[in-house]
C-alpha cells in the first residue's frame, strides 16, 4: 500500500490533511497517511497526533532540502501531498518522487496561481475581478509555483451575494472532495505503472 506524507504550512489548519487521512481510514483510497510534516506545531499537527499519524517538525534551514529528503526516505514515502505548504518544494524531493507529488490550490488554475497567490489573497482577487465562478485544482508538483499537470478541478458558481469569505468556504468544501479523489487517481495510476 502506498505511504503518503502530507506537508502542511506553519499556520496549517489541517482540514485537507484530515480529509485525506479520513479517505484512507475509510478505505476509499488505497493508501495510508504515514507522516505529516510541518515547520511548527499547529492545528494540523494536533489533528495528526489525534489520528495517531507520525509527525515530524522541520523548519527552513540551510540544509532543509537534505533533511527533508532524509525523512521522506526514512519513512519509505511513496506519495507526497502538499496541503497548505508555503515553500517551493526542493528539487531533490521532486526528483526523488517524480509524478508522485500533488498540491491543492484554491482556484481554477492557471487563473489566480503563482507566487503570492495563497489563502484569502486568492479569494479577494477573484471577488475583485467579479468572476462568476471559482473552484479548486489538484495538480502534480513541478519546480514552479502552482504549475504542474492538472489532475482534478472542481467548480462552484459565485453569485452577487458572495463575499471573499463565502467564496473561500465554498471552495474549501470542494477541496475536501477533490483531494481524496485525486489521491485515488494517483494510486490507480501507480498500480497501472506497476502492472505494465
Ligand atoms: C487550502 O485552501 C489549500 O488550497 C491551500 O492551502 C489551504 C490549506 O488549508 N494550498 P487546510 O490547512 O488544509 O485547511
Amino acid at each position: 500500500m502506498n505511504k503518503v506524507a502530507i506537508l502542511v504550512g506553519g499556520t496549517g489548519r489541517g482540514t485537507n490533511m484530515k480529509s485525506l487521512a479520513q479517505s484512507c481510514f475509510d478505505k476509499r483510497v488505497d493508501a495510508s497517511v504515514a507522516l505529516v510534516i510541518s515547520p511548527k506545531e499547529n492545528e494540523a499537527i494536533e489533528w495528526a497526533r489525534f489520528f495517531d499519524i507520525p509527525v515530524e517538525i522541520l523548519s527552513k534551514s540551510e540544509d532543509y532540502a537534505e533533511a527533508l529528503l532524509k525523512i521522506i526516505v526514512a519513512y519509505q514515502i511513496d506519495i507526497i501531498c502538499l496541503a497548505g505548504y508555503m515553500y517551493l518544494l526542493p528539487k531533490n524531493i521532486i526528483e526523488h518522487l517524480p509524478g508522485r507529488i500533488l498540491n491543492i490550490h484554491p482556484s481554477l488554475l492557471p487563473k489566480y496561481g503563482g507566487k503570492g497567490m495563497y489563502g484569502m489573497n486568492v479569494h479577494q482577487a477573484i471577488f475583485d475581478a467579479n468572476e462568476i465562478e471559482s473552484g479548486c485544482t489538484v495538480h502534480k508538483v513541478n519546480e514552479q509555483y502552482d504549475d504542474g499537470a492538472i489532475v482534478i478541478q472542481k467548480r462552484c458558481t459565485i453569485t452577487t451575494e458572495d463575499t471573499p469569505e463565502t467564496i473561500a468556504a465554498k471552495v474549501l468544501e470542494l477541496e475536501h472532495l477533490a483531494y481524496p479523489e485525486a489521491l485515488k487517481l494517483l494510486t490507480e495510476e501507480l498500480k497501472q505503472e506497476f502492472i505494465t
